[in-house]
């Protein structure tokens, strides 16, 4: 079976493993990688701060958390997206607004927030879907226009630009997620991202069970979310090869495009202008109701595929949060419906991709 991804891990990955390993560096949150990490995650995405949590997921909790918003303060989120999205905001005792997909870009669909906001509304959390850049600039707009706080999840979207600006630096918070399946991983873990010395503080007392000084006196009901040393080391191997991931993922986006290109029933995803895509995963949409049969095609045939996301619109878990004024979100079904991620490991050979295109091809005819 061609897996939709597998983890990379290199010899040097497992040597600064074990040197964490061999240093005591197996828990808490202050070991010398950990600070490592952070300093040079910070330092790639240009910004001031980065803090290390135990998850993407987790990152989103706190970042979250850091905006200090009203409790039941409303806040936009994409309906195409990792459930972790949504549960930040509800775990957080916010409202979650899902707003539907753009149909070409598959991210938020920026035309349809305006008319969602209203004054509980506090918040958008964007996400750079599959690593493609969201329309910064209309969410700017909308941020200044009606005082919000914009979060970028950046799961997905490690080295993504926009406008040569990097991704994760455009918002007041960012989130990535360093899961095995990342474009870097840490094992388990994530990052948050920000220029905001209050934001990145409060960050930080949360993640750790809100220890200050005097220890053992709380202020504050925190939780356990640190990432360990050892993981913080697995991280940091990865993210000095970050620039090489990059060139072969966006490599590996090029050869399926170019080799699907002439059949009229696969789309990929638009660009917005001066963007860079990074391509985390290598997403079709499949027209003509024939997902089903051409991803069971593709299984028989040893081709592993994963489906986008189910809308968040429409999550039983979240139901009775989301408020019954907030529209259906035809777009984000359709790519529920017509949406599959190819596979996109760091290590591909050329000739899967080529096996798995002719596969399509041959079934497309
Ligand atoms: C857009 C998005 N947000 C958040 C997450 C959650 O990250 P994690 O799995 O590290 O908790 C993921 C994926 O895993 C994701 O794709």
């Amino acid at each position: 079976m061609i897996p939709v991804f597998k983890p990379l891990i290199s010899k040097k990955d497992k040597i600064s493993v074990l040197r964490a390993l061999n240093n005591g560096e197996i828990s808490g949150n202050f070991g010398k990688t950990i600070n490592i990490f952070e300093k040079k995650f910070a330092q790639y995405i240009g910004c001031k701060y980065a803090s290390t949590t135990s998850s993407g997921t987790t990152a989103l909790q706190v970042a979250v958390a850091a905006l200090n918003l009203n409790k039941g303060s409303e806040i936009i989120i994409s309906s195409c997206t990792n459930i972790a999205t949504a549960l930040a905001v509800v775990h957080n005792g916010h409202i979650p607004i899902p707003i539907d997909s753009d149909l070409d870009s598959w991210n938020i669909d920026v035309k349809k927030i305006e008319a969602q906001i209203n004054k509980k509304t506090k918040a958008i959390i964007v996400v750079h879907f599959l690593g493609n850049p969201v329309n910064m600039k209309k969410i700017t707009y909308l941020k200044k226009k009606y005082n919000l706080k914009i979060i970028e999840d950046a799961a997905e979207a490690h080295g993504a630009k926009l406008n040569n600006k990097m991704i994760g630096n455009l918002s007041d918070i960012s989130c990535f997620s360093f899961y095995a399946n990342k474009v870097l991983t840490s094992g388990e873990g994530g990052m948050v991202c920000t220029n905001n010395t209050s934001y990145f503080k409060k960050v930080n007392l949360l993640k750790n069970l809100g220890f200050e000084k005097p220890r053992f006196i709380h202020n504050v009901l925190g939780f356990n979310f640190r990432m360990s040393g050892m993981q913080a080391a697995l991280g940091l191997s990865q993210l000095k090869e970050v620039k090489k991931i990059l060139i072969k993922k966006i490599k590996i986006a090029k050869l399926y495009k170019s080799e699907l290109k002439n059949l009229k029933n696969i789309i990929f995803a638009k660009e917005e202008k001066n963007s860079k895509n990074i391509y985390w995963q290598v997403g079709i949409r499949i027209k003509g109701n024939l997902k089903n049969k051409l991803t069971k095609y593709l299984k028989k045939n040893g081709v592993d595929i994963r489906d986008f996301f189910y809308s968040m619109r429409n999550q039983p878990c979240l139901k009775k949060f989301i408020p019954k004024k907030v529209p259906e979100t035809y777009n984000s079904n359709i790519l529920w419906e017509e949406g599959i991620y190819l596979p996109s490991s760091h290590d591909i050979k050329d000739k899967e991709i080529l096996y798995i295109c002719n596969l399509i091809k041959k079934f497309m005819k």
